[in-house]
């Protein structure tokens, strides 16, 4: 078996993140910071890290504020640089010329149609989807993780992770096969099984590395779960066809599509930083005391 390298990210960008309104009114969700970085920032640097050479933003309405994140901020580094400011906070930010494409998604019909978007950008090779709200802690990244193993096994990889039985019904649940370490194979996919249904609690959590051929799935696919076009059902239509495996990512997860997650996150990683750290440790200590 070939195993074609992974070059291509696909950030699907495009959803009106109805539960963080009003914050995303008019900013986009993966625009909210974690601490100082905002969440589309750590996607993007954990596909870096990963190998990731081009980066392919499915975005909305509304969303322009990361088009203007990845790009050069002429004034504010002139003004940076006269001052005498080092511009080292904004590395990763300005993306090579070429190494970054937008894709609009003109109404969010669901994450498979967004990255049904991307097709013509990602062409025939394999690509990474990651879902920025889906934050990743980990050493290597969720996504470098994703390569390693995708390096041994090819196809179709998707990140996997237990949840508790009374989740499910929020996630795309995995009918899982064979184990081999932090390796299952995928028999089966069901996006928001009905509460009591679940095939396990081996739930689909926001990094893929999907081949070519689910475009081509995607194109005829009609709206599944919540009326939307769901890219799990693709991925279910192409297992068996293709090599197909979740790997269990070593590291911590973060919802911070949801406010609890969001808040969580925000504090494991502000207590974890040399620079303020201590501060945010003891206000913490005091506060729930
Ligand atoms: P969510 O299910 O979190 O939806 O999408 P949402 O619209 O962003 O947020 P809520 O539920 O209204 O608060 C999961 C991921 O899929 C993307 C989102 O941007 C997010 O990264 N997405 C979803 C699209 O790009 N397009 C869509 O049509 C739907």
């Amino acid at each position: 078996m070939s195993i074609k390298p992974l070059r291509k990210a696909v950030f699907p960008v495009g959803g009106l993140g109805t539960r963080f309104l009003p914050a995303t009114k008019a900013m986009p969700k993966e625009m909210l910071p974690i601490v100082d970085r905002p969440l589309i920032q750590y996607a993007v640097d954990e596909a870096i890290e990963a190998g990731i050479e081009q980066m392919i933003f499915v975005t909305g309405r509304g969303k322009s504020a990361i088009e203007d994140h990845f790009d050069i901020a002429y004034e504010l580094e002139a003004t940076m640089e006269a001052r005498g400011k080092s511009l080292g906070v904004l590395d990763h930010t300005r993306l090579a010329p070429g190494a970054v494409a937008y894709v609009r998604q003109q109404e969010p019909m669901g994450l498979g149609h967004a990255v049904w978007c991307a097709r013509d950008i990602v062409g025939d090779e394999p690509f990474a989807v990651l879902l920025a709200d889906d934050f990743m802690l980990g050493e290597p990244g969720c996504l470098k993780q994703m390569v390693d193993a995708y390096r041994q096994v090819g196809g179709n990889l998707i990140c996997a992770q237990e949840v508790p039985e009374d989740q499910t019904h929020m996630y795309g649940v995995i009918t899982p096969g064979t184990r081999d370490g932090r390796l299952t194979e995928v028999k089966g996919l069901v996006e928001k099984p009905a509460k009591g249904t679940a095939p396990s609690n081996l739930s689909v959590i926001g990094r893929y590395i999907l081949q070519p051929e689910v475009m081509r799935v995607l194109e005829n696919q009609g709206k599944g779960a919540g009326g939307e076009i769901q890219l799990t059902d693709a991925m279910a239509r192409m297992i068996g066809d293709q090599p197909f495996h979740g790997l269990t990512f070593d590291g911590k997860r973060y919802d911070c599509g949801d406010k609890a997650g969001y808040v969580t996150a925000n504090l494991a990683v502000a207590v974890a930083r040399a620079d303020i750290g201590d501060t945010v440790r003891a206000f913490a200590v005091d506060l729930l005391r």
